[in-house]
C-alpha cells in the first residue's frame, strides 16, 4: 500500500507537519455487496467484499483529549473537537461527522479513553457511490482511537458498536457496511448474519472478476439520499406491527417473521395480510386501531424524532416485505452457489436481486437500470445495483476472460452512449480517470494498521 498515489499524499503531508515523527497508518476499505441489499437491518444476511479502495489515514497520539484532522482533499477543511460522550455534531454532509461518530461510540463505551489524535485522512474510494466510503471513515476513525487508548475491543464487536455508532450522521443502516470493513477476508465474499452477528467467507470462484460501475448519480448517505433511505427501514417497521397485530404474536423484525413461517409460508401470509397495494396513512392507521396523531408519533417518527412524510402513493409494505424475504433466501442461495464455484448461478442470483431491488424495494434509478442492462448485455454474468441505491454503483459479476471486451462496452455504451444522451449534466463531470468510475476489484482482507 506504501507506493499509492494517495498514501504518498498523506506522507507528504504528514512530512510537513510541526514534529513528523511518531506516525502509523490506519487502511479501512470500502465495501461492495455482491447481493442482499437492505436486508442488514431486518436482521438477514448481506454479502459484500472489501475493496481494494480504501480511506487511509496517518495518526499519531497526542495527549489532550482532542482529535485533530487534516484531508488531502484541500475541499474538506481541517476538523478539531473534543472528546466525550456527547459531541454536538457538525452541519449535515459535514465530513468531520464520521469522525466525532466513531469517537463517541468508543468513549461512550469506555469512559478512560481520554487521549486524543491527530490524523490525516486520505483515500481513493469515490464518495456517494455506494460503496462504503463514509463507514470506511468511521472504522478508520475507531481504530486509530482505539489503538492511541490501547482499547482492546474484538473487531466483531467494534462492529457492532460502530454500526449503531454511525447512525450519529443520521441513517438508521444496518451492521453491514462496519462489519465488512472490520472482518473481510481476501479472495472471499462474506455472509454476514445478524442477531447475533456472524460471518461465513466463501471463496469466489476462479476465473472470474467483480466489476464496479458508477452510474455517477451521487447518493450521499448523510444529504438528500438519507430521507429516502430512512423510509425503508420504516416501512418494514410498519409492516411488521401490522404482521403482528393480523397474526396475534409479536413479530420483532422480518428475519424473525421468516424464521417463524419459512419462506414460502412467510411470503403467503404477507401477501394475503399486506397485499401489494400500497397503504395510505389513513388505513395504517385503521389497521392498527390508532389515531393518525398517534401513527404519526409512533410509527412514522425516526429515532432522531423527526416526522417521516408519507409518499405520494402511500407505503409500499407487501413489496418491501417481498423483496427482504425473498433477497434473504437469494443471498443463501448464493453462498451456495459460490461453495461449488457455480458463477453462472451466482450472476443469475445478482441479476433477480436487481429485479426485485427495482420493482418491489424501488430503490433503483433509470442511470442504475440502463447500466445493469448494459453490463448484462455486455456479458456479465449477473448485474444489479449495489449500496443503498437511489445512485451510486452497480456491480457485475464476469469471467475474467470476458473482463476487458466488458469494460470496454460499458466505457462505450453507458458513460459516452445513454448518460451523455439522456444525462448530458452528468457526463459534463465525468470523472478525469475512467479508474475512478469503472473498474474491477480484488477482494482484499479487512482494516489493518502498520508503520508509515
Ligand atoms: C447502506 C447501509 C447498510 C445497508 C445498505 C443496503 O449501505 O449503511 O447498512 O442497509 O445501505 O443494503
Amino acid at each position: 500500500m506504501n507506493d499509492l498515489p494517495v498514501v504518498e499524499a498523506i506522507r507528504r503531508k504528514a512530512a510537513s507537519l510541526p514534529l513528523p515523527d511518531g506516525w502509523r497508518i490506519v487502511r479501512a476499505p470500502g465495501r461492495v455487496n455482491l447481493i442482499g441489499e437492505h436486508t442488514d437491518y431486518n436482521g438477514l444476511p448481506v454479502m459484500p467484499m472489501a475493496l481494494d479502495r480504501a480511506i487511509y489515514a496517518a495518526f499519531r497520539a497526542l495527549d489532550e483529549p482532542v482529535v485533530r484532522l487534516v484531508n488531502t482533499d484541500e475541499s474538506l477543511p481541517p476538523r478539531e473537537f473534543g472528546i466525550s460522550q456527547f459531541i454536538e455534531p457538525y452541519a449535515p454532509g459535514d465530513w468531520g461527522n464520521y469522525a466525532k461518530a466513531a469517537v463517541q461510540a468508543l468513549a461512550s463505551h469506555h469512559s478512560s479513553a481520554q487521549r486524543g489524535f491527530e490524523a490525516v485522512v486520505g483515500g481513493d474510494i469515490p464518495g456517494g457511490a455506494g460503496l462504503s466510503s463514509s463507514s470506511a471513515m468511521v472504522v478508520a476513525m475507531a481504530l486509530a482511537f482505539a489503538e492511541v487508548n490501547d482499547l482492546d475491543v474484538r473487531r466483531a464487536t467494534l462492529a457492532d458498536l460502530l454500526a449503531e455508532g454511525e447512525r450519529y450522521v443520521g441513517t438508521q443502516g444496518g451492521g453491514m457496511d462496519q462489519t465488512i470493513c472490520l472482518l473481510a477476508e481476501a479472495g472471499t465474499a462474506l455472509q454476514i448474519e445478524f442477531l447475533p452477528t456472524r460471518i461465513f467467507p466463501h471463496k469466489l470462484p476462479a476465473g472470474t472478476s467483480v466489476v464496479i460501475a458508477n452510474s455517477l448519480v451521487k447518493a450521499e448517505k448523510s444529504a438528500d439520499a438519507r430521507a429516502n433511505y430512512n423510509l425503508r427501514p420504516a416501512e418494514c417497521r410498519m409492516a411488521c406491527a401490522v404482521l403482528s397485530k393480523a397474526l396475534q404474536r409479536s413479530i420483532a423484525n422480518l428475519a424473525e417473521f421468516l424464521e417463524l413461517f419459512g419462506p414460502d409460508g412467510a411470503l403467503s401470509n404477507a401477501f394475503e395480510i399486506l397485499g401489494l397495494a400500497p397503504w395510505p396513512a389513513q388505513r395504517l392507521a385503521r389497521e392498527m386501531d390508532m389515531s393518525i396523531d398517534i401513527l404519526q408519533r409512533t410509527l412514522l417518527t425516526q429515532r432522531d424524532g423527526s416526522a417521516l412524510e408519507e409518499p405520494p402513493s402511500g407505503f409500499a409494505l407487501g413489496r418491501r416485505v417481498r423483496h427482504v424475504l425473498t433477497e434473504a433466501v437469494r443471498v443463501r442461495e448464493a453462498a451456495q452457489a459460490l461453495d461449488s464455484s457455480d458463477a453462472a448461478e451466482a450472476g443469475r442470483l445478482m441479476g433477480q436481486s436487481h429485479v426485485s431491488c427495482r420493482d418491489d424495494y424501488q430503490i433503483s434509478c433509470p442511470e442504475l437500470d440502463a447500466l445493469v442492462d448494459i453490463l448484462e448485455e455486455s456479458g456479465a454474468l449477473g448485474a444489479r445495483l449495489t449500496g443503498a441505491g437511489f445512485g451510486g454503483c452497480a456491480v457485475a459479476l464476469a469471467r475474467s476472460s470476458q473482463l476487458s471486451e466488458i469494460l470496454k462496452q460499458v466505457s462505450e455504451r453507458y458513460y459516452s452512449g445513454w448518460l451523455k444522451r439522456n444525462r448530458p449534466d452528468i457526463f459534463e463531470r465525468l470523472p478525469a480517470r475512467v479508474e475512478q468510475y469503472l473498474f474491477a476489484s480484488a477482494s482484499v482482507d479487512g482494516a489493518t494498521i502498520s508503520a508509515m
